[in-house]
């Protein structure tokens, strides 16, 4: 980590089915911070459901409403924040959240998200990019391919999750947060 200033919010960055909001609440819980869910606040504002936003009115809607919930947090103090995927596809959201905490990618093989996503049939439905995808891994892999560059150019931390228990990575988290990272293995 390469940041100068001491920030007291983290930020959970990656691909669909990494396990940003498991993670993310297990660390939320364990330091006392508040979670939030970019998706679910968006969920909460429209009262309609993500792949309906994406149905009605298109990517390009939900990604202005996703960057509006974002710029939303600005008092947000001492909280745990998962992001939607995309969230790195708007470089403003990036420019926010990096004033905001230690933004931290969760990286994962593609055949982790795949098994991820296929364990629990309803998060292929509620994820319209991946909704209707013939093959779900060569649809993972060419959103991952086109997004790569700037999920790793958007965290100042960068965590592998394979075969790792959310407990695990939740752990890794805190201590680099807290600045003790446990050991050079990250
Ligand atoms: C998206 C990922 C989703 C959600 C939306 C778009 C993406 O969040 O924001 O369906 O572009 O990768 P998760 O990462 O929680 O699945």
């Amino acid at each position: 980590m390469n940041r100068e200033e001491k920030l007291n919010n983290i930020v959970l960055i990656g691909m669909s089915g990494v396990g940003k909001t498991a993670i993310g609440k297990y660390v939320a819980e364990k330091l006392n911070m508040e979670f939030i869910d970019t998706d679910q606040l968006v969920v909460n504002n429209t009262g309609q459901s993500i792949a309906k936003i994406f149905e009605l009115y298109g990517e390009a809607y939900f990604r202005a409403l996703e960057q509006n919930i974002i710029e939303s947090l600005t008092d947000k103090e001492d909280v745990v924040i998962s992001t939607g995927g995309g969230v790195v596809l708007n470089r403003k959201n990036i420019q926010f959240l990096k004033k905001k905490g230690v933004v931290f990618l969760l990286q994962a093989s593609i055949d982790t998200i795949v098994s991820n996503i296929e364990s629990s049939p309803s998060n292929k439905e509620d994820r319209p990019l991946l909704k209707d995808a013939s093959n779900l891994r060569d649809r993972i892999k060419r959103i991952y391919e086109t997004r790569k560059e700037l999920y790793i150019s958007s965290a100042d931390v960068v965590i592998r999750v394979d075969n790792k228990s959310k407990e695990l990575v939740g752990d890794e988290i805190i201590s680099i947060f807290r600045q003790q990272p446990p050991c050079s293995c990250f």
